[in-house]
């Protein structure tokens, strides 16, 4: 044996070890204490007593989730309560039951509360006692062929869960949550397209432990396919694993062991995958708690902040901010990021590129917040035809008879002025631009403009902190 491999060994046996503590460590700070556990069983209880009294004769309530399964990471996390139903009851009547029940055992003196919530459909989301709990309502199903709504599997992820995680795994599951958290990949919400907590239990079950899982992805490639329930990572080469892209079309699919025509990864995006695998890449060789938890950031004077980071690029920073309708966050996102594409598309379209684009929304407030070259001369080429296609250039030219034109080899080129003064005129511009009318959550017609330079500070928040997400990499 050469003495740099049996060094290089040692190092990182050492590096293990160092690793071993880090996770140890963070194990004390996200396993929830007996007493916290206590608390919220006593409420669960609670809240559960009151359900009984109202739910229908042939229902059964169950708990499911991170905190039946032992997986929940201390101070952040819910109560899943689900209201199973006999198969043969009607969805939409079954829904309304378990909302008016919900509903009704709130008592708002007591400083209760009770708000409905969709996911794949309507469930409630009440609080008790400082408690939040989901109220459910499914199907009770022995096996996934009787799937009737889309959260019917969740006890059977449950059972799957319970009988194949040690105590062990099950804190390397909170550990594994709380790296992903602190780099705001851990749900799989539209505004966050990160990891949802069962995916986090099916990773640690397949690998073993957080640090296997570590290893494992700075060596992955994309497709990255795995079969939870043979504990095995299938070849990104092979057949099955082409077939199973193909299937779900997606890159990243992890097998539901529950329901092999699900891809408990669907949600999860390529960037945020790739955000963990930078993370994974510099914690296996910095292992540190600082490392781990990554450095904070304090979102005061977010404007001065954002001028000098504007200043040191030469950029200029766009913004517009608008209210948003009272809807499902996931709704509101989606609306967000359809404005965002086409408003870079229009960009592009008029040889404006922004340096960063971003996109965030708090409450009924959302940003969009553009960093552009400073130096922008809006004039560009825009290719045409050959000569030699029938009718083609000679119409091309009509519509460019104002402009310049040349010739590059067979094409007609022609060099376009500027349609816009400059970003913030295009973004004025949108208000006129017929995709908007189909944004009906986004109250785009009455947009607020700012430059960095003007930005109120509550704006300025928004836009500093979905730029710091952004651009803070573990690298
Ligand atoms: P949660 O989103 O509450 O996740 O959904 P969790 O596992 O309890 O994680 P934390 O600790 O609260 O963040 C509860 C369960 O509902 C199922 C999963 O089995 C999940 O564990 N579920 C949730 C789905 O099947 N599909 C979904 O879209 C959401
Ligand atoms: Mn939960």
């Amino acid at each position: 044996m050469s003495i740099a491999s049996s060094s290089s060994k040692k190092e990182s046996k050492a590096d293990s070890q160092r690793l071993r503590a880090v996770v140890d460590r963070v194990i004390d700070d996200v396993r929830p204490s007996k007493s916290e556990i206590d608390g919220v069983i006593a409420i669960s209880n609670n809240i559960a007593a009151r359900i009984k009294k109202l739910m229908p004769k042939d229902t059964e309530l169950v708990i499911v989730g991170s905190m039946a399964r032992g997986t929940q990471v201390k101070g952040s996390y819910d109560v899943d309560m689900f209201l199973l139903y006999p198969r043969n009851f009607d969805e939409k009547l079954m829904e309304r039951m378990t909302l008016d029940i919900a509903k009704k055992i709130i008592d708002k003196n007591k400083g209760e509360s009770f708000t409905i919530k969709y996911a794949q459909h309507p469930y409630a989301r009440i609080n008790v006692g400082g408690v939040d709990a989901d109220i459910v309502p499914a199907y009770k199903i022995n096996s996934i062929l009787e799937k009737g709504t889309a959260v019917d599997r969740t006890p059977l992820h449950n059972e799957f869960i319970l009988s194949h995680l040690s105590a062990r795994q099950k804190d390397e599951v909170r550990v594994l949550k709380a790296f992903l958290k602190a780099q705001g990949i851990y749900g799989a919400e539209v505004s966050i397209e990160g990891f949802s907590g069962y995916l986090c239990e099916l990773l640690i079950h397949t690998y073993g432990s957080f640090e296997a899982l570590l290893k494992a992805v700075v060596t992955a490639r994309l497709p990255w396919v795995l079969d939870p329930k043979e504990s095995a990572r299938i070849e990104p080469q092979s057949e099955t694993a082409s077939k199973l892209v193909k299937k779900f079309l997606k890159e990243i699919v992890v097998i539901d062991p529950t329901d092999s025509n699900r891809n408990v990864a669907a949600a999860l995006s390529i960037e945020s995958f790739s955000r963990f695998v930078l993370a994974a890449k510099k914690l296996l060789a910095t292992p540190s708690i600082e490392v781990f938890y990554g450095k904070g950031y304090s979102d005061a004077y977010a404007k001065n902040k954002l001028e000098r980071i504007a200043k040191s690029l030469d950029c200029d920073v766009y913004t517009m901010a608008f209210g948003l309708a009272d809807i499902a966050a996931d709704i509101k996102w989606q609306q967000l990021k359809r404005l965002n594409r086409s408003i870079q598309a229009l960009m592009k379209k008029n040889g404006f590129a922004p340096i960063i684009a971003l996109q965030d929304m708090e409450g009924d407030h959302g940003i969009l917040s553009y960093f552009m070259n400073r130096h922008y001369n809006g004039s560009r080429t825009v290719e045409g035809p050959s000569v030699f296609l029938k009718g083609a250039a000679e119409l091309f030219c009509k519509v460019h008879s104002k402009s310049y034109m040349y010739l590059d080899a067979d094409r007609v080129m022609a060099i376009e002025k500027p349609e816009y003064k400059d970003a913030m005129e295009l973004l004025k511009g949108i208000n006129r631009s017929k995709e908007i009318s189909k944004l009906s959550h986004i109250r785009v017609r009455e947009a607020k403009f700012f430059s960095s330079t003007s930005m109120p500070e509550d704006y300025a928040r928004l836009v500093y902190r979905s730029f710091v997400k952004k651009t803070s990499l573990r690298v």
